[in-house]
């Protein structure tokens, strides 16, 4: 026999069952999956988002230039490699560059004033598994491109809040402005100034940061870092007038909108392409310390900078994972069950089960069949495993008459049908 292979770290199987039980760290099942893909198909096309898809493999440079060099995403956590023609390639880490890569390389902007997108994918990074953080994870995002603001802003922000109040997420939209080339490189300046002088005070990474890339400093977790962090210069300090007109604007059309948001200086966001707008949605229990199901922010110098025009773009990405533990914890999922559940106790009835059951499927009700032979108790016990409501036992009565009777597996209570009508009982009885 061959040796058991094992899963690569940081990945994970969903299977439609769970495969352990535990109240604070439940199985993520593909019907959670389904509820919260399912919410999103529906809602975002309501806003005018139309799905886009693009591949998992980019140029390495796409992500180096879109993301930025300095950041982790790109200095740490991508899959990169040669591929056989000798092209450097990575594994995307998000959908964001790719999106604009797609938009730029088909001349969108050409065709239509405003775009709006929303994709659904595996993303990879190669971080420190936890809870909440793997190597391969889900991402559903949305980008839209051509508008300046800040009227778009607040209409995705409150989209995004719909999808998550409609999966029943405990959360807190975060928000904040990180200015624009106009305002933020004295701000910039201003911070480095700032913390080199309180070099000594932080961290290993926090030191390098503050040459490469210093307003990462400020959400650094290092307890002493954010210490240093709470005495640092504000963004808000040092907004000019348009940004600053942007934030007061944003604010009044989500306070219209009724989205309720908390004012966070300290959101400067992993990803280095973002410009005023950056928000994130936070969990207020069930995650521990990955808690932030979705961020964003608005990208208005990415598509030039990947070779496109002046275009102005906003979007999001949630990790679904972390949305499916939380969902999960609700004891909500998308699943189907069969109605009902056809235990036949010999040949000529196995027969008549399949026709039945062939019937119910056309009819569009779910419906299963038993393949084993064994006596009425395991055959209900099946049935309940399945999470069917009636099961129905098929035996020489059942042939001679031509009635039947389905049992409720809940409650025990039993309904005498005609089989020959059966979908018309169903529907009466779980309309
Ligand atoms: P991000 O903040 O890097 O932004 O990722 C968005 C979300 O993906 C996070 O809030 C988190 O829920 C999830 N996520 C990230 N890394 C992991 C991981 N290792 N394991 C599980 N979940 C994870 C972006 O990716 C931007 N592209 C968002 C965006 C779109 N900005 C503008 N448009």
């Amino acid at each position: 026999m061959g040796q058991k292979i094992s899963p690569v770290k940081g990945t994970r199987d969903v299977l439609p069952g769970d495969t352990y039980l535990k109240k604070d760290d439940p199985w993520i099942r593909t019907g959670h999956l389904h509820l919260i893909e399912q919410a999103a198909r529906e809602l975002f096309p309501l806003y005018g988002y139309r799905e886009a898809r693009t591949p998992v493999l980019e140029r390495t440079a796409l992500f180096a230039r879109g993301i930025g060099d300095a950041t982790d995403i790109v200095a740490k956590e991508m899959y990169t490699f040669e591929d056989r023609d000798g092209t450097q390639v990575s594994m995307r880490p998000e959908g964001t560059a790719s999106l604009v890569r797609a938009y730029v390389e088909h001349a969108v902007q050409q065709q239509e004033p405003d775009t709006k997108w929303w994709y659904a994918g595996p993303m990879f990074r190669h971080e420190r598994q936890q809870r909440g953080r793997y190597r391969q994870f889900t991402q559903i995002g949305v980008e839209a491109l051509g508008s300046p603001g800040p009227r778009i802003d607040a209409e995705q922000i409150e989209m995004l809040d719909r999808w998550l109040r409609a999966l029943g997420i405990p959360f807190e939209m975060h928000l904040n402005t990180l200015g624009d080339a106009q305002c933020r490189p004295a701000y910039r300046t201003a911070l480095q100034d700032y913390l080199r002088a309180h070099s000594a005070e932080l961290c290993e990474d926090c030191r390098k940061r503050v040459e490469t890339n210093p307003i990462r400093v400020l959400d650094c977790k290092n307890p002493q870092c954010q210490e240093v962090a709470a005495g640092a210069p504000k963004m808000e300090q040092f907004l000019c007038a348009a940004c600053r007109e942007h934030f007061d604007g944003l604010r009044a059309a989500l306070g219209r909108l009724g989205v309720a948001h908390v004012v966070d200086p300290k959101l400067v966001r992993g990803l280095d392409y973002y410009t005023r707008t950056t928000y994130e949605a936070i969990a207020t229990s069930g995650l521990g310390s990955q808690s932030t199901v979705a961020g964003g922010g608005r990208y208005d110098g990415l598509t030039r900078e990947l070779g496109g025009g002046d275009v102005p773009g906003i979007g999001f990405a949630a990790g679904v994972e972390r949305l499916a533990l939380l969902v999960a914890q609700a004891g909500r999922e998308l699943a189907v069950h069969p109605l009902v559940f056809f235990a036949p106790l010999g040949p000529e009835e196995e027969a008549r089960a399949d026709a039945l059951a062939l019937e119910l499927r056309k009819a569009g009700i779910p419906a299963e069949v038993s393949f084993r032979r064994s006596n009425p108790g395991n055959q209900m016990k099946r049935a309940d495993a399945l999470g069917a409501r009636f099961a129905l036992v098929l035996g020489d009565a059942e042939m001679k008459t031509g009635r039947g009777k389905l049992k409720e597996l809940k409650t025990g209570a039993e309904h005498e049908v005609d089989l020959s009508a059966l979908p018309a009982a169903l529907r009466r009885l779980a309309p």
